[in-house]
């Protein structure tokens, strides 16, 4: 069989914070990013058009080939993931696998709160999905959730506003909002991929005594840890180390905008989806 690379996909720039990740922790593998740019943010958007707009990227990167895709948007995880895995997936071959980005970081919460008390920003949808809210109960049923949507926050990275002074006083509103619910959570997560761009900033506001979580570190740990148990999959992985990059923006801006993500040159594809 023809080996294949990592399909990894987002509304966005944001799921390259989970590929600098992979590439950093899995970097022999190839990988096919794909941001659907020209129609982020998801994070506002129904159910059905989430659900929607997130086949239409599985059903890209399946088109290229690849066996596993990474849900790289919590989002897209929280509204598409459990629909796609149970109805559609299957239409593709019995081998294709999609995993999202919400199990790993639920799995992991309750090792590091000491006062069971998380935080968790995220998109409206991601919120209003209760997701994190459902499988926390099953790992950790103990730990007080304390969820606070931040809407602006993906329309101001993914528009490089959010250095901004406006920028700046709209985030550390958010996350006072959040604090003010409850003064004993020790831990935030940052339950969006396009967070841990502002994770700095977020950190500097947040204080000292407040862990700040990325995802990124958790899907790629959970990552090399699937694919050890899972060699019949791993044994179709291409591993030239290459990344070949999509988007349904144009090329050109999201180079720009990928390449000081990424901190290295990007050439990506504009494909009309
Ligand atoms: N990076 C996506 C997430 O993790 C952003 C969603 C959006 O496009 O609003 O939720």
């Amino acid at each position: 069989m023809k080996k294949v690379p990592i399909g990894v996909f987002d509304s966005g720039y944001g799921g390259l914070t989970i590929l600098s990740e992979l590439l950093e922790k899995l970097p022999s593998y190839d990988y096919i990013y794909f941001g659907d740019n020209a129609r982020a943010p998801y994070g506002n958007r129904s159910f059905d058009v989430v659900y929607s707009y997130t086949l239409e990227a599985v059903d890209f990167l399946f088109s290229q080939g690849c066996e596993l895709i990474i849900i790289a948007c919590n989002t897209a995880s929280a509204k598409a993931l459990r629909t796609i895995q149970q109805n559609d997936l299957k239409k593709y071959g019995s081998q294709k696998r999609i995993l999202g980005v919400i199990r790993p970081c639920t799995e992991y919460i309750s090792c590091i709160t000491s006062t069971n008390c998380v935080g968790l920003l995220a998109t409206q949808g991601t919120v209003n999905s209760n997701s994190y809210g459902i499988e926390l109960k099953k790992f950790a049923p103990n730990v007080t959730l304390v969820q606070h949507a931040c809407p602006m926050w993906v329309p101001l990275i993914e528009n490089n506003m959010h250095n901004t002074d406006v920028g700046k006083m709209i985030i550390k509103a958010d996350i006072e909002k959040l604090l003010s619910q409850n003064t004993v959570i020790d831990t935030i997560v940052l339950a969006c991929t396009h967070y841990p761009v502002i994770q700095n900033y977020i950190k500097e506001i947040a204080g000292k005594e407040i862990e700040v979580l990325a995802q990124g570190p958790l899907v790629a740990e959970k990552l090399i840890d699937y694919l050890s148990r899972h060699k019949e999959l791993d044994n179709v992985l291409s591993k030239d180390a290459s990344v070949v990059y999509f988007t349904s923006e144009n090329s050109d801006f999201f180079d720009e905008a990928a390449s000081k993500f990424m901190k290295r040159t990007i050439r990506s594809t504009h494909i009309a989806i």
